[in-house]
């Protein structure tokens, strides 16, 4: 289904998401997006009552022990809140899962992405060659 979803999208769209206009899906990544443990690897879709897939978010441990976050939306199902529904799932199954510094990053040129993400109360950390980083950091003593 993901492979699929992935051989049909739209190069703007795989662009945004991975920074790669030439993005092409690999066995590795597919294992990388879908291997998952729930707690360093987890995500989360998003579908309509029948069963159909429209959106997906997920967070990934980085190596400097941040969660970073990412998201998909099926283009005749944005704008209309479903990112940030499902990003803010994964954002607090994150903090149940005890991470506290959450990150993501979005090209600059991406203006809904970055919009979302200060939406969703995110600070912007740094923008260097085309890509804004965004950070969030919770308290889960609380
Ligand atoms: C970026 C992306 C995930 C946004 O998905 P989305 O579901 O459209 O996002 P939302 O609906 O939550 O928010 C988008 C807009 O809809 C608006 N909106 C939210 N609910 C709404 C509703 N019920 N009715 C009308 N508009 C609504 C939001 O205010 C927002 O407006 P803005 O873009 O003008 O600021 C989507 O465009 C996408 O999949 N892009 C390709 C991948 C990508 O860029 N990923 C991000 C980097 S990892």
């Amino acid at each position: 289904m993901i492979q699929e979803a992935y051989d049909t999208a739209d190069p703007t769209d795989l662009e945004n998401r991975f920074f790669n206009a030439s993005f092409s899906m690999t066995e590795e990544r597919l294992d990388y997006l879908t291997l998952l443990d729930f707690v360093e690897r987890l995500a989360i879709v998003c579908e309509t009552v029948d069963g159909f897939p429209i959106g997906l978010a997920r967070y990934g441990m980085r190596d400097d022990g941040n969660v970073e976050i990412a998201v998909v939306v099926q283009p005749e199902w944005r704008h209309r809140g479903v990112a940030a529904l499902v990003l803010q799932d994964v954002i607090d199954a994150a903090v149940q899962n005890g991470h506290t510094t959450i990150v993501g990053e979005c090209l600059a040129t991406n203006l809904g992405a970055c919009a979302l993400m200060a939406r969703l109360g995110f600070t912007q950390t740094a923008a260097s060659d085309g890509v804004v980083a965004f950070s969030k950091t919770f308290d889960t003593e609380c």
